[in-house]
C-alpha cells in the first residue's frame, strides 16, 4: 500500500500548467492526464513539507474532498507518475532492437536512408562477430527484435544467424527485408516458423511507380513474396514512403494491400542517407498535401469529437532508453533514424566488460547520447519554455527533420494554438 509512502513526483513525470489545468506525463510510459492546477499545487506543497500520503490525506477535513484526493493520488499510482513507481518502470521496460546484420543490399533504392550497397559502412563482419553481437544483444533484455539491413538475406549466412538468434532468444522476432529473396514456398515456410512477424517494402501500387523507387521488375517479386508468405501467416505489413512525387499513389498503394490482405504502412520520407541528395526533389510539400489537416476547422472538430476528453498523445521517445538500432559493424544507436557518427553510443564488439557496461547504462553518458538529446522537445531552443512540447512532438527524428529544414517555427505557427485547445475550458461550453 503506498499511502505510507512520501508523496513524490517521478523524475519521468513533467507537469505543465497553464489557465486552470495541468498536463501530468510520464516521458517512460507515454501515460498523461490533465489535473486542475488546484490539486497539482496540494502535491507540490505536500512533495515540499515530505508529506507521507497519509499524512497528506489527513490534512483535509472535508470528507468528499479527501475521497476525491485518494481516487486521483491512485490514478496516478496506476499511470505510474510517482516516485515509489520508478523502480516497477524500470522492470517492466524491456527492450525494442533493431539488428541490422548487413550494409549490402540487391537493390539500390534512390531513398535508402542507409545507403545500402554503397559500402559506405565498413566491410562485413563474420558469422562468429554477429553471433557475438547476437550474444551481447541479449544483455538489453530484448523482449522485441527486429533483424533488418541492408538486405538481410543477402547474407549467405543469413539462415545460420536466424538460428543463433532463435538458440539465445525467444521474444517477438521480426524480419524487414524487401522479399525479393524469398522465391520459393519452402523458404516462406522455414521464415514463418522463426520469424514472428514480416515488414516488406514495396514503395508503389504497380510495376512503374514500384520501379521508379525500387528498380525494375521488383514488384512481381515483392508480390510473389508477400503471396508465399501469406499462405502461412497473416502477420505481414507493406510499406511504402509517402513523398511529394507519390502522394497521390497511397489509397492505390491501400487497395493493393487490401486485395492482398496485409497491413499497409505508410512511412514518412526521412532526409537520411541517399534520402538526404532527394530531399529537395521529394519532400513531401505540405501546403499542397491533401492529408495535412484543415486548420480552419480543427477547432470546429475538436468540439464537435469532443477531443478535449481524450488524452493526448505525448513525445515518449525511448531512443537509448529501451530502443537501441546495432548495425552491421556492431556500432549501437538510439534509433535507425540517428546512425551518424555523431549519434554513437559505444560499439558492442569493442567492450572488454560488455555486461558491466549495458547494465549499468554507462553508453548513457557518451558523446553520442549528448548530441542525441539535443533533439529531445526540452532541449530544443525554440520549444525549450513552452507548455506544449510534449503535445507537439511524436519523436526525436521528426525534430531533428524540422530543425535542419527551418520547418519548426512555420509548424509552431500552425500547431501551437492547437495543442492552446486542450487547457481550453470547453466542459463549459
Ligand atoms: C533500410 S530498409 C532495410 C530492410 C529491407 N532492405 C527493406 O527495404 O525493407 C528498412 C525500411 O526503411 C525504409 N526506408 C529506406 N529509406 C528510407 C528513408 N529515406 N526514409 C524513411 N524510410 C526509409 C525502407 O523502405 C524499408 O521499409
Ligand atoms: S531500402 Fe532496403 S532494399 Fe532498398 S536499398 Fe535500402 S536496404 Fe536495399
Ligand atoms: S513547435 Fe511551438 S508549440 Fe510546438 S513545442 Fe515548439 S514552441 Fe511549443
Amino acid at each position: 500500500m503506498f499511502k505510507e509512502l512520501q508523496v513524490a513526483f517521478s523524475e519521468h513525470t513533467k507537469i505543465f500548467s497553464k489557465n486552470s489545468k495541468s498536463l501530468i506525463a510520464n516521458i517512460r510510459t507515454g501515460n498523461c492526464i490533465f489535473l486542475s492546477n488546484e490539486i497539482v499545487g496540494i502535491y507540490k506543497r505536500a512533495e515540499e513539507k515530505k508529506l507521507s500520503f497519509d499524512e497528506l490525506f489527513s490534512c483535509v477535513e472535508e470528507s468528499n474532498s479527501r475521497e476525491l484526493l485518494v481516487k486521483v493520488s491512485e490514478k496516478l499510482d496506476v499511470l505510474k507518475m510517482w516516485k515509489h513507481n520508478e523502480k516497477e518502470v524500470l522492470n517492466m521496460r524491456k527492450s525494442k532492437i533493431s539488428l541490422d546484420i548487413t550494409n549490402n543490399c540487391n537493390l539500390r533504392c534512390r531513398h535508402c536512408c542507409i545507403s545500402a550497397g554503397d559500402n559506405l559502412r565498413g566491410k562485413e563482419l563474420s558469422t562468429d562477430e554477429i553471433f557475438t553481437i547476437i550474444d551481447r544483444m541479449m544483455l538489453f533484455d530484448p523482449n522485441d527484435v527486429t533483424v533488418s539491413g541492408g538486405e538481410p538475406m543477402i547474407r549467405e549466412d543469413f539462415f545460420e544467424i536466424t538460428e543463433k538468434i532463435r538458440s539465445v532468444y525467444n521474444g517477438n522476432l521480426s524480419l524487414m527485408t524487401n522479399g525479393t529473396l524469398i522465391k520459393e514456398e519452402a523458404t516462406a515456410k522455414y521464415l514463418v516458423q522463426m520469424y514472428d512477424s514480416f515488414s516488406l517494402s514495396l514503395d508503389g501500387y504497380d510495376e512503374a511507380s514500384c520501379a521508379a523507387i525500387r528498380g525494375k521488375g521488383v514488384y512481381d517479386e515483392v508480390i510473389n513474396a508477400v503471396k508465399l508468405l501469406r499462405k502461412h501467416t497473416n502477420k505481414i505489413s507493406l510499406s511504402m514512403i509517402k513523398t511529394s512525387d507519390n502522394i497521390e499513389y497511397t489509397s492505390l498503394f491501400r487497395e493493393l494491400c487490401k486485395s492482398l490482405d496485409v497491413k499497409p504502412v505508410i512511412r514518412l520520407f526521412e532526409p537520411v542517407g541517399r534520402g538526404k541528395e532527394l530531399y529537395d526533389k521529394v519532400t513531401v510539400d505540405r501546403e499542397n498535401d491533401p492529408s495535412c489537416i484543415n486548420w480552419n476547422h480543427v477547432e470546429e472538430k475538436f468540439v464537435s469529437k469532443k477531443l478535449y476528453k481524450y488524452k493526448p498523445q505525448i513525445f515518449a521517445c525511448q531512443g537509448a532508453i529501451s530502443e537501441f538500432q546495432i548495425d552491421q559493424k556492431g556500432d549501437v544507436y538510439p534509433c535507425p533514424m540517428f546512425m551518424d557518427e555523431e549519434f554513437k553510443l559505444f560499439n558492442i564488439l569493442d567492450l572488454t566488460e560488455p555486461e558491466e557496461f549495458i547494465t549499468s547504462r554507462k553508453y548513457l553518458s557518451s558523446n553520442g547520447f549528448f548530441n542525441f538529446s539535443k533533439y529531445l522537445p526540452e532541449n530544443v531552443p525554440h520549444c525549450s519554455g513552452c507548455t506544449k512540447q510534449l503535445l507537439c512532438f511524436s519523436c526525436a527524428a521528426e525534430i531533428q527533420r524540422m530543425m535542419l529544414t527551418g520547418d519548426i517555427e512555420k509548424r509552431c505557427a500552425e500547431y501551437s494554438n492547437y495543442f492552446d485547445m486542450y487547457w481550453r475550458d470547453y466542459e463549459r461550453i
